[in-house]
């Protein structure tokens, strides 16, 4: 049986997307961004920063899939489940991510948009948990970086639970 334990709260996490928000706000002036968000652990961190933004933005979606059910851990193997329904071709693309582990699953999806030709490729995450790290990723814009744990909430599911939290928690797992 899981036990959860608030790590950021909905207060500290609508504080962060304001601020990212104006980072992005400042970077885009005079710009119309494409924000690219990734299935499905993203839509609650993309609808809160939209909103945020306060900027002319388009949006799309694309989804991957590479964990499997009841893990942890990415499988390693990334499935892209949904594609771009428009081009991207010079377009200022901003991709929005609710978590980056390894980086293999952003890795693969900046990969495959930047074969698409967009004018400018960034990189949005709100949880960076750069201790799993094993790929390069190039992060422009960053909420929280956390050295331990499996979070879940405000989107981000272990086994399709939990995503319906609005805080972000840590999940301690007890036999
Ligand atoms: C999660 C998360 C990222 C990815 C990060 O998605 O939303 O996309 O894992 O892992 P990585 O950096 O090790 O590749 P998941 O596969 O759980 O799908 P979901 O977004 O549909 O929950």
């Amino acid at each position: 049986m899981e036990q959860l334990k608030v790590l950021f709260t909905e207060d500290e996490i609508r504080r962060k997307v304001v601020e990212i928000a104006h980072e992005i706000r400042r970077d885009y002036q005079g710009k119309r961004p494409l924000l690219v968000g990734i299935l499905k652990g993203s839509f609650v961190f993309m609808a809160d920063l939209m909103r945020a933004l306060r900027l002319h933005v388009e949006i799309e979606f694309v989804q991957l899939s590479s964990y499997g059910r009841g893990r942890k851990e990415s499988t390693g193997k990334i499935r892209m489940v949904r594609r771009l329904t428009t081009p991207i071709r010079g377009k200022d693309v901003l991709v929005v991510e609710d978590i980056a582990d390894s980086g293999h699953t952003l890795k693969f999806v900046l990969d495959y948009l930047e074969r698409k030709k967009p004018s400018s490729l960034k990189l949005c995450v709100l949880v960076d948990k750069v201790f799993r790290r094993e790929v390069d990723l190039p992060i422009d814009y960053v909420g929280f970086r956390i050295e331990k744990g499996f979070v879940v909430g405000y989107g981000i599911d272990y086994d399709e639970r939990f995503r319906y939290l609005k805080d972000i928690c840590i999940v301690d797992e007890e036999s």
